[in-house]
């Protein structure tokens, strides 16, 4: 795996995007219910480097057209499209495609088709073919061998499959350096949430839904008609005050204000006294450690 060094995100383009809402019967869960706006205000973009990286290994120029599964508000969504001709965005979620639509218009960017849809109706949704599909942290909420198998027929022959992981370390155990409030809202979330959401075709006992995930990943790519498999990492960071990092944490299934209802201040007022017991002060640095995982056709 080869590392890269951390920049801050850009995004550049003028124009307009188009979202549309199809009439699909949605059936999964509504994990995010709530969380779009909390999404925008506390995630952040991935970094650019992240992106060159990308177009550099895939030769990128700005003819091809992606795929972005499980898109959310475009946390990569705009990164990939100063590399691309279009970007297809999926979610199932309605408020996430929205809040990600006005984002576009916001900052003026151009050729995202922003789709109401899944990696369960990926055949129906009449998109495509792509020469890519990436899915930033959200691989993990899919059955990820039919994924893969449904994007076999979507992705052109040369085209790739990749896997980002790592957009927040607070809940991740695996980040190196992890600072001490990120065990405290680890351990606040296991007292509010103890009920882990699965994701989509597990069967196991694996209680944990994301980082033992992230070691899995390039297992199943393996597995799959995209089995040759290429990687790199980025460590990057961002700083947070007491109030971002609660925001934050309120954008995970569980937490969203939607699942926590009338719950929400009491579990703020926990969460705040943890976080400034493991960590008095009002700047809370956050490593972050993205992974992302090429997956291409083999060649013979
Ligand atoms: C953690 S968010 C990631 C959003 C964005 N890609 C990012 O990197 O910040 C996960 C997203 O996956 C979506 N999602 C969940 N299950 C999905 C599925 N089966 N197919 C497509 N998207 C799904 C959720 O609605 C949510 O917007």
């Amino acid at each position: 795996m080869q590392r890269l060094t951390a920049a801050a995100a850009s995004v550049a383009g003028l124009g307009s995007t188009t979202v549309r809402i199809d009439a699909l019967s949605n059936h999964l869960p509504p994990l995010f219910a709530g969380a779009a706006e909390y999404y925008v205000r506390y995630r952040s973009e991935y970094p650019a480097p992240i992106f060159t990286e990308l177009a550099g290994r895939l030769g990128l120029d700005g003819r091809q057209s992606a795929l972005d599964l499980g898109c959310g508000p475009g946390m990569a969504t705009f990164g990939l499209t100063e590399h691309v001709a279009s970007v297809t965005a999926v979610d199932p979620d309605r408020e996430m495609l929205a809040a990600g639509h006005a984002l576009a218009v916001e900052k003026g960017v151009d050729g995202i088709d922003w789709r109401e849809g899944s990696s369960e109706d990926l055949a129906g949704l009449g998109v495509g073919p792509f020469d890519l599909a990436l899915m930033a942290a959200s691989f993990h909420w899919m059955d990820r061998p039919a994924t893969l198998a449904a994007l076999d027929k979507l992705i052109n022959p040369g085209g790739a499959v990749v896997i980002i992981t790592g957009s927040m370390s607070g809940l991740a155990r695996d980040t190196p350096n992890r600072p001490a409030w990120a065990e405290a809202a680890y351990t606040t979330r296991e007292r509010w949430a103890p009920s882990r959401r699965r994701w989509r075709g597990d069967t196991s006992d694996n209680q944990s839904t994301y980082t033992l995930q992230r070691g899995e990943n390039r297992a199943v790519l393996e597995a799959s008609a995209f089995a040759s498999v290429d990687s790199y990492e980025l460590h990057w960071q961002r700083t947070h005050t007491v109030d971002e990092l609660i925001g934050l944490l309120m954008t995970v299934p569980d937490l969203t204000p939607t699942a926590l209802g009338d719950r929400i201040d009491g579990f703020r007022t926990e969460l705040r006294e943890a976080l400034l017991a493991a960590q008095p002060g009002e700047h809370f640095v956050e490593p972050i450690w993205t992974q992302v995982l090429i997956g291409r056709r083999p060649t013979d």
